[in-house]
This record gives C-alpha cells, sequence and structure tokens, in this order.
C-alpha cells in the first residue's frame, strides 16, 4: 500500500486530493495546524468514516515554519509520495504579511525538500510542489504565439505571495537537478469548489447571489472587475497532481482549462444560474450591477434594485491582469482530461451555497425565536 503526506490537508486542495488517495488505496497523512477553534470541516467527514469503516487516515499536528516538526513527522510517516499544499494562500493577505508567507510558501518548501534529503529518503519519496499561474504576473508579452501562458514563458511576479511562491518553485527544480530527486511543480491555474475559502472572489460571489436571492443580503461589494482567470474545478486538479507523481521522469506541468474569463462575467453566470439577469452600468469604481429581470418566482428581486457595487478596498498594490494557461502538455503526457467546465463549476457552486444560505437563514430564526 502507497503512503502520501499532505500538508494543508485542511484546505480545499488537500481535502479533495485525500478522498482521491484514499479511493486509490493510499493510506493518507495530513499535517494540521493547531488552532483555537474547529480547522477541520472539509475533511470531518473522511474523519469520521475512520470510525465506521476501515480508512487509512491519519492527521498530525504541524507546521510548515518548524523544521524539526516537518523532519519528525516525515520520519515517522515514510511516505511515497509528499503533496506540499500547504501555504498562506491568499494574493491580497500577501502583502499584509510578507515575511509569513516568505516563511511558510518560501522557506517552508524547502523545509519539506531537506527533511526528506537528511532522512535520507530521496530515492524512495517523489515531492510534488504547489506552484501557481501567480508566477506569470499577467504581463502581456510573456504569453506564448498562441496568446497563453506555458511551461517555457517568463515569470513575472507580482505579489509577496507570487514571490514566495517563485522561490518555491525553483528550489523544487534545484534539488531535483542537484539531488536528482523526483521532486515536480505543478503550477496550477485558479481552481475553485464548493469548498473554497469565503474571500476568494468566486466563492465570494456565490455566497453573496445566494444570499442575495433569498432576501439575506443587500449588496455584494467587489474589487477588480476587469481581471480574468483561467477558472476550473478543483476535484480536476488533484487529479493532475497525482499523475505527475505517477510519471517515470519528473517534469514540471502547467495545469489550465485554456480560457479565461471576467469577474465580471463570473457574476453575471453566478446570477443566471438562479433566474437573475444583472446589468452593468458605469466605469471603474462608478461601476455598479442592477437586476436587469428575474424569472425564478421564488426570489423576490425588485427589477432596478443595485445589488453590486465596487469598493476599492478590495484592490491589491499591483494586479494580475489577465491569466490564461496551455494545458496541452498535461493533456498529452498525462492524459489528464478534466470533467467540469466553467458553467458545471458555477452550477455546482451555485446548488451548494444555496443549500448552505437556507440551512443558515434556517438556523437564524430558529435562534431567535428561542426565548433565553
Ligand atoms: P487553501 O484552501 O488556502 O489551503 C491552504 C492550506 O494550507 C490549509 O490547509 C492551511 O491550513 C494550510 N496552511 C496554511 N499555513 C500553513 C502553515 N504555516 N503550515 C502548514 N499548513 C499551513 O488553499 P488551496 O486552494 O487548497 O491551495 C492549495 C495549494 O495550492 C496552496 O499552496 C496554494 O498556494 C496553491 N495553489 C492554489 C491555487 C488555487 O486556485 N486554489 C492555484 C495555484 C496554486 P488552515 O486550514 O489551518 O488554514
Ligand atoms: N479575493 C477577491 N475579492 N478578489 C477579487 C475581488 C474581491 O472582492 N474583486 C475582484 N477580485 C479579483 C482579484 O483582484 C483577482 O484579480 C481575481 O479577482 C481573483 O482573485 P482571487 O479569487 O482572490 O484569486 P487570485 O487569482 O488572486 O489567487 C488565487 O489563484 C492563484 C492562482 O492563480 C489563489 O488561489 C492563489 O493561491 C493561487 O496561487
Amino acid at each position: 500500500m502507497k503512503i502520501a503526506l499532505i500538508t494543508g490537508i485542511t484546505g480545499q486542495d488537500g481535502s479533495y486530493l485525500a478522498e482521491l488517495l484514499l479511493e486509490k488505496g493510499y493510506m493518507v497523512h495530513g499535517v494540521k495546524r493547531r488552532a483555537s477553534s474547529f480547522n477541520t470541516q472539509r475533511i470531518d467527514h473522511i474523519y469520521q468514516d475512520q470510525h465506521q469503516a476501515h480508512v487509512n487516515f491519519t492527521l498530525h499536528y504541524g507546521d510548515l515554519t518548524d523544521s524539526t516538526n516537518i523532519i519528525r513527522i516525515i520520519q515517522e510517516v515514510q511516505p511515497d509520495e509528499i503533496y506540499n499544499l500547504g501555504a498562506m494562500s491568499h494574493v491580497k493577505v500577501s502583502f499584509d504579511s510578507p515575511e509569513y508567507v516568505a516563511n511558510v510558501d518560501g522557506i517552508g518548501t524547502l523545509r519539506i525538500l531537506e527533511a526528506v534529503r537528511i532522512l535520507g529518503l530521496e530515492k524512495k519519496t517523489r515531492i510534488y510542489q504547489a506552484s501557481t499561474s501567480e508566477l506569470y504576473g499577467g504581463l502581456a508579452e510573456n504569453k506564448n504565439e498562441k496568446g497563453f501562458y506555458d511551461e517555457h514563458s517568463p515569470f513575472y511576479p507580482r505579489s509577496p505571495y507570487g514571490a514566495a511562491k517563485i522561490y518555491g518553485f525553483w528550489i523544487t527544480k534545484n534539488y531535483r537537478e542537484a539531488y536528482n530527486m523526483f521532486a515536480c511543480n505543478g503550477i496550477l491555474f485558479n481552481h475553485e469548489s464548493p469548498r473554497r475559502g469565503e474571500t476568494f472572489v468566486t466563492r465570494k460571489i456565490t455566497m453573496a447571489t445566494a444570499a442575495i436571492a433569498l432576501g439575506e443580503q443587500d449588496c455584494l461589494y467587489l474589487g477588480n472587475l476587469e481581471a480574468q482567470r483561467d477558472w476550473g474545478h478543483a476535484k480536476d486538479y488533484v487529479e493532475a497532481m497525482w499523475r505527475i507523481l505517477q510519471q517515470e521522469v519528473p517534469e514540471d506541468y502547467i495545469i489550465a482549462m485554456g480560457e479565461t474569463t471576467y469577474v465580471r462575467d463570473f457574476v453575471k453566470m453566478s446570477f443566471s444560474e438562479v433566474g437573475i439577469d444583472i446589468e452593468f452600468r458605469g466605469e471603474g469604481v462608478d461601476e455598479k450591477g442592477y437586476v436587469a429581470s428575474c424569472s425564478n418566482p421564488d426570489y423576490q428581486l425588485e427589477l432596478g434594485k443595485q445589488i453590486i457595487a465596487v469598493d476599492p478596498q478590495y484592490f491589491r498594490p499591483t494586479e494580475v491582469d489577465l491569466l490564461i494557461g496551455d494545458p496541452t502538455k498535461s493533456k498529452t503526457q498525462l492524459g489528464w482530461v478534466p470533467k467540469y467546465d466553467l458553467a458545471g463549476l458555477v452550477k455546482e457552486m451555485m446548488a451548494s451555497d444555496i443549500l448552505y444560505v437556507k440551512k443558515e437563514k434556517m438556523l437564524k430564526e430558529v435562534r431567535s425565536s428561542i426565548n433565553y
């Protein structure tokens, strides 16, 4: 039985990857951080299964800033594969905590690689590093002749997050070349799901769409509506991570859908999914979104009501304007075929958030009706 160790197992990707590897018969170990309140919501269902059936799933307390802890966990687990997904992953927040991001996302990667080397596991343990399309920085002149970023496009990170991740990228490649380690970068473009953190733009939009439709929120405030992203589904992307580590030769791969969409259009798609059409008027910080029509009898939205506005607090000091990746190498070499398109992703996220908001609304009503 193969043994996998996942850092960042409590995150969006970690939770889907754990499910995938368990399905494939792996023994899965995960690193979770100690927190003052529960932080395992995305993997609780796996943990509970473990007590009912035979599920090979173990969690270890740890942190990527703590070398001795990382060495001890890897020594105990003796993994065949390590997926280093742990990171402070929010680009905007990285401008507030640049040193912490460098430590976790940059040096944290080195700690994993060094631990494997110190323990003499270079031949046994394969390592996946969660690299990112943020490395490209969205510079138009760096796209290839087909208009995509590919594995040869130059990097130009535009945030402390991107700068930390570029160190993670190069140190992974360097350990592969210097010590012959099976260490690979997956350069993943944005991927989302119903488990996406609530402060990333897609989830913020789908949660707010559900709350506005159900009368629980008046207006959604966003930052740069002009940004364009190449969005896929996290479930498809964790499958690609696994495929990267099953190859004969270690290499780096872009994982992307090859299509890009404006943030503004993602808003329109989410509302349209629940029968509400939005019309945008105005420009820049004055741009606003209004209800143009509402065909769903369940939602009582007044026509012409303003429900979207721009709030400059969500702008970034330096922005990545446009990302679009070329998945040719991953499709041909890895045989990777995504099951979701953007419409399928939005449909799943909206269905999940409508249920979520309904449940929250019901709980609020129950709580307010209890006379303490
Ligand atoms: P996520 O939901 O934010 O999850 C990040 C995970 O890292 C969480 O489990 C978090 O723990 C953990 N973590 C944070 N700081 C840590 C530390 N100091 N030590 C150990 N663990 C720590 O991110 P994601 O979307 O799943 O992304 C997974 C990885 O892929 C990240 O490295 C991200 O940078 C990278 N990536 C993501 C995308 C994307 O579009 N999703 C694209 C390219 C690359 P808590 O739950 O305790 O916070
Ligand atoms: N978060 C957020 N909130 N972003 C907004 C908002 C808002 O209110 N309004 C507009 N945006 C724009 C951002 O300026 C950015 O251009 C785009 O929406 C996407 O933002 P995020 O969803 O926060 O993702 P990201 O692209 O910055 O970073 C994500 O993808 C990277 C891969 O390209 C993260 O998952 C990173 O960890 C990942 O590496």
